[in-house]
Parts: C-alpha cells; sequence; structure tokens
C-alpha cells in the first residue's frame, strides 16, 4: 500500500485525512504491542528537535521514539544555534533538510513553523506551538481507543482555556467523528478560525461540535473529560488574573458527576493539581493520564514511521 503521508510536515491536523488519521493511530497499537517489530525501522535515519519552550514528556519521547526506531536524535535550543541571532527561517530550513531527516519543532509562532516546513525538504512535526499540539492528540485519541474501544461517536468534553489543546481538539475530535464540547471563560474561548475549521469536518464525519461558557452543562453524558494548565506557556505573567477567571472552570466531583459513570479523565501534562482539576481527580480511578503520557511514545514512533518511511 502507498504511504500517502511519506515527507509530509505535521503543523496541525489538518494536513491529514481521517484515514490516514486512524492509520497513524492503528500503527501506534501496533508498535505498543510489539516495538521489536520495528526496531531497525528508522536506521540511519537523524530526527532534528528544536525546542523554545520547555519540555519533559515531548523532548523525552521523541528522543527515545527514534532511537527505539534504530535512528538518532539532535536536540537543539534557538539559543546556542543562529537561529537565536536572527538567522533567516528559510536559510536554518535549507541548510537543515542537507543534514537530517526530519525537524521537530517547539516553538510559540505558528507561522514560523509554517514558514519553517515551506522551506525545508524534510517533514516538520509541530511539537507545540501557541496555537496547536497535535502529536498530545495522537497520543490521547489512541488513549481513548484503547480503553473505549473507538473514537467515532465518543463524546469528549474540555474544560478550561481555549488553547493549543483545545484547536487540536476541534480539529482532530471532528475529522475522526468524536462529538466535542468545550467550555471556557467569556473571552478565553478557541479562536474562531479553528472553530470554523472543526464544523466544517463535523458536517463531513456526522459529529457536533459545541463551545460554550458552561462547565455543567459541557460535560454531560461525556465519555471523556479533559482539562489543560489555564495559563499556558508564554501566558505566565496572566496566571494570578486567569486563576479567578477560570475558578468555576476546575475539574472535580462536583462536576465530574455529570459525566458519564464511566467517564475517562485526560490532561497532557504537566498539572496544577488543585487548580484546572482537583487532586482526587487526576489521582483518581477514572484517570488515565499516566498510560497518556507514555502513548506520547508509541504515537509519535508511529508518526516518524509514516512520514519518514517510504
Ligand atoms: N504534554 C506535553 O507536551 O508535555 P511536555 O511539555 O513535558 O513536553
Ligand atoms: N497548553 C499547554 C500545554 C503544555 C504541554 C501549554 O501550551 O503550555
Amino acid at each position: 500500500m502507498i504511504n500517502t503521508m511519506y515527507g509530509k510536515s505535521i503543523l496541525d491536523l489538518t494536513e491529514l485525512t481521517k484515514s490516514e488519521f486512524l492509520a497513524i493511530i492503528e500503527l501506534a497499537v501496533a508498535v505498543k504491542k510489539k516495538p521489536e517489530d520495528y526496531k531497525g525501522a528508522l536506521a540511519g535515519k537523524i530526527l532534528a528537535m528544536i525546542f523554545e519552550k520547555n519540555s519533559t514528556r515531548t523532548r523525552v519521547s521523541f528522543e527515545a521514539g527514534i532511537i527505539q526506531l534504530g535512528g538518532q536524535a539532535i536536540v537543539l535550543d534557538s539559543k546556542s544555534t543562529q537561529m537565536g541571532r536572527g538567522e533567516p527561517i528559510k536559510d536554518t530550513a535549507k541548510v537543515m533538510s542537507g543534514y537530517v531527516d526530519a525537524i521537530m519543532i517547539r516553538t510559540f509562532s505558528d507561522q514560523m513553523v509554517a514558514e519553517l516546513a515551506k522551506e525545508a525538504t524534510i517533514p516538520v512535526i509541530n511539537g507545540l506551538t501557541d496555537h496547536h499540539h497535535p502529536c498530545q492528540i495522537l497520543a490521547d485519541f489512541q488513549t481513548i481507543y484503547e480503553i473505549k474501544g473507538k473514537l467515532e461517536g465518543i463524546k469528549l468534553a474540555y474544560i478550561g482555556d481555549g488553547n493549543n489543546m483545545a484547536h487540536s481538539f476541534l480539529i482532530g475530535g471532528s475529522l475522526v467523528g468524536m462529538d466535542i464540547s468545550i467550555a471556557a471563560p467569556k473571552g478565553y474561548e478557541p479562536k474562531q478560525e479553528f472553530i470554523e475549521i472543526a464544523q466544517k469536518n463535523a458536517e463531513a464525519s456526522g459529529s457536533k461540535i459545541e463551545i460554550s461558557n458552561d462547565p455543567m452543562q459541557a460535560v454531560k453524558e461525556a465519555d471523556v473529560l479533559i482539562t489543560d494548565v489555564w495559563a499556558s506557556m508564554g501566558d505566565e505573567a496572566e496566571q494570578a488574573e486567569r486563576a479567578e477567571v477560570f475558578k468555576a472552570f476546575q475539574v472535580n466531583n462536583r462536576l465530574a458527576v455529570q459525566a458519564k459513570q464511566d467517564y475517562t479523565f485526560l490532561h497532557c501534562l504537566p498539572a496544577h493539581r488543585g487548580e484546572e482539576v482537583s487532586a482526587d481527580i487526576i489521582d483518581g480511578g477514572h484517570s488515565a493520564i499516566y498510560q497518556e503520557a507514555e502513548n506520547r511514545l508509541h504515537a509519535q514512533k508511529a508518526l516518524m514511521l509514516k512520514l519518514m518511511k517510504e
């Protein structure tokens, strides 16, 4: 079968068709089950990783993943490279394309990553930007698939900031036919352009998209309950102000009882217990956060196989 994803860049989830997205999840499950079958699959391949924001999971899971597939990683940050001294993105993209086989980047600007991908002749993977976090969604949907046995028809409720995670849930969920219900405080809703993409996807997949300011309503009968930090990387200066605004959006037992009895709680981590989620929920029996974090490894190995192996 022809791999339609070979050589592609993944900036957000709009680059993937539904069948490509599901093929990554399917491969992630297979890679997790029998990692030895994929041991040398990317032998000799090099992944460059650029970090302009902190990371634990993305940093370690990508590096471990490429090593497990037989390749190697080079970890960079903008400060120690010429990027930090203003070298044009175009030149960086062209030069790096001559050295390595793919670039994973975590940074602020989506526009910068888009330019990097446009100028590079190798795949560029978004490892988190201000507007998107596609790799996290792959791991989250793998986790949901493992626990619920399906993605289509699942109701996913996301409570909190209309941030990069919210945008990626909107795009990915609507693509595979999940109902996505987001409740955010007024003024912190997801960006309209990503809601519109999701609505368009939803017309094709038959899913429902709801955006509101009412967390109680949003979690009703949800299969999956998700939240994220109230102040993302880059928003730290607003931490105190946001803590006030988001108070009623904490995922706690009062809210969770509205969800289905067998609901699953997810959080991309790092989390702040007592802020966006109460400790009893994140550390309780419904929480699958460590399975979710582990799946970053398997999902990204699957993604690299699809993008980097003909
Ligand atoms: N969830 C996630 O991307 O974690 P890191 O910031 O640790 O990479
Ligand atoms: N929304 C968070 C996710 C961290 C993995 C942030 O951007 O900081």
